[in-house]
């Protein structure tokens, strides 16, 4: 669809400010500063860079990004007040483009509770800090606070005020997040019926997301004809927040047809890169389901999913990842993952295995990991086809293991081993010094294969609680040094598949499997 001048929407980024004032989300200034570059880097149109009045460092914060950004209209909020609007003229001074927003509340509650003010006054106070702002800054917002709660008669006279008092903008906000998308674009509709001079600003929208609806309703007020929305990266701001930059932006992107052909001069693909900067000067995480930057937007799990993406992408995506700074996406192995997804991630890790090699893999070890691991990693996998699959002959397999340990006890441990060759079990317990040790010597006296630990090593190969921790040790066997190597979940377990995979390595050197002592063939499950 061929991009029309009067469908451009103007982004207004105000997570310098609104964003900011989400608790938990303050920023130093070299870290406003970051911030500041990144949005002129992902385009867009105005930085709302502070509220000057607040405080020294807000003053300081606008002033330097005022400085900083060469493209971005930078704006300074201020209330109707003299002083503010003064300060707020003093910080953007130094900005290529400098931009006063003033705003005053306008409903029926702020006006009675809040300023104490009748109706007339409210409109004298917007024309005169309209027109103040103006004499200082020739582009001019003027936000009627709380307008989605404001009388629609009412709100529009004070519109219409203030467009004639100078406003080039006009913001149209939802600051409690009280609007529906119908109702909010029926208002933004009335504004545009019942405000004679309104072709002479552009109507904004600065919407609250107290209901789940601010990116929805911004979206309604954009069809109805506002050319302005305010939003903030990963939706941060008062409260439950603004509406999320990225999601409005993805929406008239992916959407041109629900949206009248509306677009906007975002880089898309800076949108994820921004939105971890943002995430991580702000301290503030993502969640991981959250729509364009979460974690797992672009992820798949599920089996029918991952191989309808793998067949053809927009099965299940309706957004390419790259088009959002997404290097790709992500099959997600775990338990709901099929057989196509896991021999996919094989050959991407670049194991060439037999068909049936892997389906051994898929339906046995991997399988079993996956009731025990929500999430498998590349890592996982490497140490599955390792240990399984390039492995030396298993004289010995684990079957079972038992360890009884704590503060003042003898560690115990009981094992059970299947002697691959006949498919016997057998088991046999034992004592140590820990449970690492008691474990080692019931495996040594049921394969009556004695080792010499020399080194024992355990590190955990992925990140996260239910991560899978390796066991990597070395042990003479006669004149022989042998290495051993084992994974899992547990520990303990990791370390008898360990130990066992380096007996397994020393006797399978000596041709075949010993047979078993007779102790071990007393202790025989039958
Ligand atoms: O939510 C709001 O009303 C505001 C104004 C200052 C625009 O943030
Ligand atoms: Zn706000």
């Amino acid at each position: 669809m061929a991009k029309q001048a009067d469908k451009r929407v103007i982004v207004f980024d105000t997570t310098l400010r609104d964003g900011e004032q989400s608790p938990g989300a303050s920023m130093n200034l070299t870290e406003k500063l970051e911030v500041a570059r990144a949005l002129e880097l992902l385009g867009v149109d105005v930085i709302e860079a502070g509220f000057p009045i607040t405080s020294q460092d807000d003053f300081e914060a606008v002033r330097a990004i005022a400085k900083e950004v060469k493209k971005p209209i930078v704006a300074g909020l201020a209330r109707c007040v003299d002083k503010d609007i003064d300060r707020a003229a003093e910080a953007v001074a130094d900005a290529r483009r400098p931009r006063i927003h003033v705003f005053l509340a306008t409903s029926r509650i702020h006006r009675e509770h809040k300023l104490r003010k009748a109706r007339s006054e409210i409109l004298r106070l917007a024309v005169e800090g309209t027109e103040r702002a103006k004499a200082a800054v020739g582009d001019l917002q003027f936000s009627p606070e709380d307008a989605a709660r404001t009388e629609p008669d009412f709100l529009a006279r004070v519109v219409e005020a203030v467009i004639d008092a100078g406003a080039t903008t006009v913001n149209i906000p939802d600051t409690v997040g009280w609007a529906t998308p119908d109702g909010f674009r029926r208002l933004i509709e009335h504004l545009f019926e019942h405000v004679p001079n309104i072709a002479k600003t552009v109507i904004a929208v600065h919407c609250h997301d107290d209901l789940g609806m601010a990116v929805a309703n911004s979206l309604e007020a954009v069809r109805a004809g506002a050319r302005q929305v305010e939003c903030t990266i990963n939706g941060l701001g008062e409260r439950a927040g603004n509406a999320a930059m990225e999601e409005i932006v993805m929406a008239l992107a992916t959407r041109p047809d629900a949206y009248g052909g509306c677009w906007t001069n975002i880089r898309t693909d800076r949108l994820y890169p921004t939105s971890r900067l943002v995430s991580r000067v702000t301290g503030l995480a993502v969640a991981r389901n959250k729509a364009v930057v979460g974690e797992n937007a672009f992820a798949h799990e599920s089996g029918i999913h991952a191989d309808g993406v793998l067949k053809k992408r927009t099965t299940y995506e309706i957004m390419d990842p790259k088009a959002v700074g997404v290097a790709k996406s992500r099959l997600v192995l775990g338990k709901h993952s099929g057989r196509h997804q896991f021999r996919q991630r094989l050959k991407e890790l670049g194991f060439r295995l037999s068909a049936d090699e892997i389906d051994r893999l898929f339906f046995g070890s991997f399988k079993a990991l996956a009731d025990r691991k929500k999430e498998i990693f590349d890592e996982d996998i490497e140490a599955l086809v390792e240990s399984e699959v390039m492995t030396i002959p298993e004289t010995w397999r684990l079957q079972g293991l038992q360890v009884a340990t704590g503060t003042g006890g003898m560690p115990t441990a009981t094992v059970e081993l299947e002697e691959t060759e006949t498919g016997e079990a057998v088991r046999d317990a034992a004592t140590g010094d820990g449970p690492v040790d008691a474990i080692f010597r019931a495996i040594e006296r049921l394969t009556d294969v004695a080792l010499k630990l020399s080194d024992y090593q355990i590190r955990s190969v992925t990140a996260g609680k239910e991560a899978q921790g390796e066991v990597r040790l070395e042990a003479q066997y006669g004149e022989r040094t042998v290495s051993g190597r084992g994974v899992s979940t547990d520990v303990l377990e990791a370390s008898a598949r360990a130990f066992l995979n380096a007996i397994n390595r020393a006797v399978s050197r000596e041709g075949g499997a010993k047979a078993p002592t007779k102790r071990a063939r007393r202790k025989r499950r039958t």
